[in-house]
């Protein structure tokens, strides 16, 4: 499903101008990075594709739905939000409760939760945790029963906001293959991240936010391109990428795995 945001300006009620003019359109079954650094203003346009925020000026329509016109509960049909702090989603008292309260609300039947519901589990490797309190579990644990939450929605949009924080490899590893999931499943992928390794090797294009403003939107290979605009915003490139670049491939690797093909294959 096509995001499409036009000309949104947002203002914190302490007067901090959040977002500028931000427009952006991403089409159905894309895998976008948003990053910049701190208090850019990545989380607060994360917010308005949920209807969480409304913009004060401009648009965000979520395909043929203007946010403005549906409430945060509607746009929950069609976009799911993991939030960059879990402990600020999580509310049920039993894991299993806390991701099925999302499809039960949309009305699915019984079986079909169940099956949404354990499918997510299963994803985020939370099978065996489905009857504990998300307060017991550790940070990671709460960071995968929020994500398990927001999948088990089956939206057509997926944003995961800081979704690699606290997540060890092996976790992140199983986040790539539901990135890579909802992908094949022609969702559409959003995820906000400082973590550029995790960013290069499984997202395709990728939106630089820079106080409240978009400067940059590029596939991954030519964003890294950018040193000096990078460096402004406390970004680095992959260490494997600036290897890459500095002898001298055209298009440089974004991942480990990358690198060694182009080696293989004589780039
Ligand atoms: N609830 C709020 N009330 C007032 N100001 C806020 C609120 N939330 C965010 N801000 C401010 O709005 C700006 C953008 O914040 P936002 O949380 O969107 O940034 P971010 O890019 O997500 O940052 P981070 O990488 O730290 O998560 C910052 O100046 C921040 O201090
Ligand atoms: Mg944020």
């Amino acid at each position: 499903m096509q995001i499409r945001i036009d000309g949104i300006h947002y203002i914190y009620s302490g007067g901090i101008k959040a977002l500028d003019d931000v427009s952006l359109t991403i089409r159905p079954g894309e895998k976008v990075a948003l990053v910049g650094q701190n208090g850019s203003g990545k989380t607060t346009l994360a917010r308005h594709l949920n209807g969480l925020l409304r913009p004060d000026a401009g648009d965000v329509w979520i395909g043929d739905w203007q946010t403005s016109e549906h409430s945060p509960a509607q746009m929950a049909r069609r976009v799911a939000y993991v939030f960059q702090n879990p402990d600020e989603q999580l509310f049920h008292q039993q894991v299993w409760g806390e991701v099925a309260f999302g499809p039960q609300n949309l009305g699915h039947s019984p079986e079909r939760v169940r099956f949404q519901v354990d499918q997510a589990l299963d994803l985020m490797g939370l099978r065996g945790a489905s009857q504990i309190n998300p307060r017991d579990l550790g940070y990671s644990g709460r960071k995968r029963v929020s994500m398990a939450s927001a999948i088990a929605m089956q939206t057509p949009v997926v944003v995961f906001d800081e979704p690699t924080a606290g997540l060890d490899a092996r976790e992140q590893e199983q986040l790539s293959q539901v990135i890579s999931l909802l992908h094949q499943q022609g969702k559409t992928v959003l995820v906000i991240s400082h973590d550029m390794n995790f960013l290069a090797e499984n997202l395709d294009r990728f939106v630089l936010i820079k106080k409240g403003q978009i400067m940059l939107d590029a596939p991954a290979q030519h964003f890294f391109e950018q040193d000096l605009l990078l460096k402004t915003s406390a970004l680095t490139a992959p260490q494997i990428t600036r290897l890459a670049q500095t002898l001298g491939h055209i298009p440089p690797a974004l991942s480990v795995g990358h690198f060694i093909n182009n080696r293989v294959s004589g780039l």
